[in-house]
């Protein structure tokens, strides 16, 4: 089955909204038509640029979609600071991601809150993007397929999933964020299997075969080509490049590279 790529740009806790509005203008200068028929490109700013660049892309009717970083699971109510899933919608959100391991790693979030997430962000029509990935010390003690595996079956618990569309899963190992080590294209492969494998234990073969799966990671221009030549590997979730228009923009151009 073709997987069409979802490559998307995590901006993390950068760029305001005027800043925000310069890279996507500056992105798009740099694709051509083919680019967003290859593959699905979408933006995750920071909750204060998404109104932003949702005016942008309609104003200019852009082939780039709107992701969230985050968002809280309850649809409403005192929890100073949050934002809901439904305010997401609104904005005309498509994808949040949901467990990022900075997430995990600064804010505690657990497979169980995880979990609350990705059911609110189906209850309101969006498409998770779940984090899942294994630390330095895991992967060293032979234990990455077996984390990567509890917070898939955590994080999906009771999360009904009916179409390929309704999910997407980035494997992100933790030792690879941000650190300029990339995961051997051969072991993110793998790992990105071990996903597709679990997610099939989980919702069947179809699915399974429908799903994408990304890589995070560290990816860089320099090696977006080999990442993506396996077969596994369904795009990727870009942190520091992709704040860089130019970067993101030859990362978004792998087929033709
Ligand atoms: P880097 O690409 O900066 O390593 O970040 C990856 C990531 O965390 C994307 O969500």
């Amino acid at each position: 089955m073709e997987r069409r790529p979802l490559l998307a740009g995590n901006w993390k806790m950068n760029l305001d909204h005027l800043e925000a509005i310069q890279v996507v203008q500056q992105l798009v200068y740099h694709l051509e038509a083919e680019d967003y028929d290859a593959s699905e490109l979408v933006v995750c700013p920071a909750h204060t640029a998404l109104r932003s660049i949702q005016t942008l892309i309609e104003g200019d009717r852009l082939r780039i979609g709107l992701g969230a970083q985050d968002c809280h699971w309850e649809d409403g109510g005192a929890y100073t600071g949050e934002v809901s899933a439904p305010m997401l919608a609104k904005l005309k959100v498509a994808y949040v991601i949901c467990g990022h391991s900075e997430r995990r790693q600064h804010f505690g979030e657990s497979d169980e809150v995880v979990n609350r997430k990705v059911k609110a962000v189906r209850r309101h029509e969006m498409t998770p993007i779940l984090c899942v990935g294994e630390t330095l010390e895991q992967r060293e003690a032979g234990q990455a397929e077996d984390i990567v595996v509890g917070q898939l079956r955590g994080s999906l618990a009771g999360v009904g999933i009916t179409a390929s569309s309704e999910l997407v899963v980035a494997y992100e190992p933790v030792w690879a964020i941000g650190t300029g080590r990339t995961a051997s294209a051969a072991d993110a492969n793998e790992m990105c299997g071990v996903v597709r494998r679990t997610v099939g234990e989980l919702y069947g073969a179809e699915i399974a075969e429908g799903l994408r799966v990304q890589y995070g990671g560290s990816v860089k221009p320099g090696n977006i080509v080999e990442l993506m030549g396996r077969p596994e590997i369904d795009g990727a979730l870009v942190g520091g490049a992709s704040l860089d228009p130019e970067d993101f923009a030859v990362i978004c151009r792998h087929h033709r590279l």
